[in-house]
């Protein structure tokens, strides 16, 4: 909190100072949390765009200058020098682990990998092959912690005492989930994780072998799957980290709070981009379009340009300058000429010199290039959201702890303003239906003949 700066707020002719919080990085925030109970009056801000709901130390995000750090290191150092696994440590841990600590943590995730055999039954014949991942995926996490009634308690202390096993636990079992929801959604027998994989590398094993033939992957493809995780394991306050925060503020456990997470993501504005922006460059492929009817279209406000426009980055997203780097090599290791990278170079380059999207700030976000990775990759596209969610996972489990180890934390309970009736009467079916005049002066508790009584009948 800075002790010079004040914020006033004038109503009604009256004064009201409010602190200015300062950030690490500088940012300034003004604390209104006082301002009902001293003037009467909320503050009203739809989709959040100017409110901080919190405050945190897993991740800053400076969107006018591009920049994004996990605990304080840039995500382009990360990118290339760091693992998936070690930037999911110092994501739920606050610092790069030790070797001693890096290999327990590692081991703990591999132990974790296979499911209860119990959570079997969910795939044969638990879920229509028609269901989506990510229903299964968010339904599952839940119903793991079943299986472990010791750590979803919802008691605080008793849920942080277990901490460590759950965020390891969840982690690992939310890769095979993925990769056993693929397969029997595929009609294929399931495929248990080895113990002398990598993260990424069991991932690719667990969708990929068949019982007649091993999965090999390119050691570059299993690089290019650990980088697509690393780049979204966390970016602090989104639409599903913010709703892991609000089921957690209530209390709940670790396993509910990430379910919840895995449904926020699944909407095409957040995580479920990834599949609208390949599905975009399908059928600009197939309409023979360059992407310039694509982009006209999106101006005049009929579609979006899926992939594009950030509610934070006001310049590129960082994420997807490596991944449209990352996306090249991809197709030139597996020797793969997509026409849909050069589609989504073309609408790259024509969305950036239209002033409709240069005056609104609109550049690629990390879903524009992650999508034509995983598909080298073989990854089916109802897949692609799954694989945010499980690139998510540190962040949630991370944004989780915070919340539920703060001792001053307080439930989520936003205020409104409300627009709706004001007081009124409830009215009777048989006056709303014009079965009675409106006139008529109705006894009460008067029987409809049967016997029955209108509330009665209603009911029924
Ligand atoms: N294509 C065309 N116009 C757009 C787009 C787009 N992708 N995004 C925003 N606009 C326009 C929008 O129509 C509005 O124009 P006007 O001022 O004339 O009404 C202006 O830009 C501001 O848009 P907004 O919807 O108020 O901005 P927002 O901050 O609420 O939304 C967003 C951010 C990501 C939801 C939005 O940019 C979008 O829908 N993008 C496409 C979906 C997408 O790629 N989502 C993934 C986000 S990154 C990964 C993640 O965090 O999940």
């Amino acid at each position: 909190m800075s002790d010079s700066e004040k914020a006033k707020i004038i109503l009604n002719g009256k004064d009201y100072e409010c602190p200015v919080i300062v950030g690490t990085e500088g940012e300034r925030g003004i604390d209104v949390s006082k301002l009902r109970s001293d003037t009467g009056y909320v503050t009203l801000d739809e989709g959040f765009g100017n409110t901080a709901a919190c405050e945190s130390s897993i991740t800053y995000i400076n969107g006018e200058k591009g920049y994004l750090r996990y605990r304080g290191i840039p995500i382009e150092d990360l990118a290339e020098n760091s693992t998936f696994i070690e930037t999911a440590y110092l994501i739920i841990y606050g610092e790069l682990p030790t070797r001693k600590q890096m290999s327990n943590f590692s081991q703990k995730v591999l132990r974790n990998a296979n499911l209860h055999e119990g959570m079997m039954q969910f795939f044969d014949g638990g879920f229509p092959f028609s269901a989506h991942p990510m229903a299964i995926l968010s339904a599952l996490l839940n119903s793991v912690g079943c299986y472990y009634p010791h750590m979803v308690t919802n008691q605080r202390e008793q849920d942080l005492e277990h901490f460590d096993d759950a965020a390891a636990l969840l982690l690992s079992k939310v890769r095979t989930i993925a990769a056993m929801a693929y397969r029997m959604k595929n009609g294929l027998p399931m495929i248990y994780p080895k113990r002398d994989l990598g993260y990424s590398q069991n991932f690719l094993h667990m969708m990929f072998t068949e019982p007649y033939h091993e999965y090999y992957p390119h050691d570059d493809i299993t690089k290019a799957l650990d980088l697509i995780l690393l780049l979204h394991a966390d970016h602090e306050q989104n639409c599903s980290t913010s709703t892991v925060r609000t089921v957690a503020s209530s209390g709940a456990n670790l396993f509910a709070s990430v379910s919840a997470g895995v449904c926020a993501l699944w909407g095409p504005l957040h995580g479920g981009a990834n599949m609208r922006v390949l599905q975009m460059l399908e059928q600009i492929h197939k309409s023979g379009d360059d992407g310039s009817k694509y982009v006209e279209m999106a101006k005049r406000g009929e579609t979006r340009l899926m992939g594009f426009g950030h509610r934070l980055y006001k310049t590129y997203d960082p994420r997807a300058v490596i991944l449209r780097k990352a996306a090249e090599r991809v197709l030139k290791i597996i020797k793969l000429k997509d026409p849909l990278l050069d589609i989504a170079q073309r609408l790259e380059e024509k969305a950036r010199s239209d002033s409709y999207f240069v005056d609104r700030n609109l550049y690629p976000n990390v879903d524009f290039y992650s999508g034509i990775i995983l598909k080298a990759i073989g990854m089916p596209i109802d897949m692609f959201t799954v694989m945010f969610a499980i690139g998510r996972m540190p962040g949630w489990i991370a944004h989780w702890h915070e919340v539920a180890s703060n001792p001053k934390g307080k439930i989520t309970r936003p205020r409104q303003i409300y627009q709706g009736e004001p007081e009124r009467k409830y009215v009777k079916m048989r006056f709303r239906e014009g079965e009675i005049p409106s006139d008529y002066e109705a006894d009460e508790h008067k029987s409809f003949g049967d016997g029955s009584s209108e509330n009665a009948s209603a009911k029924a």
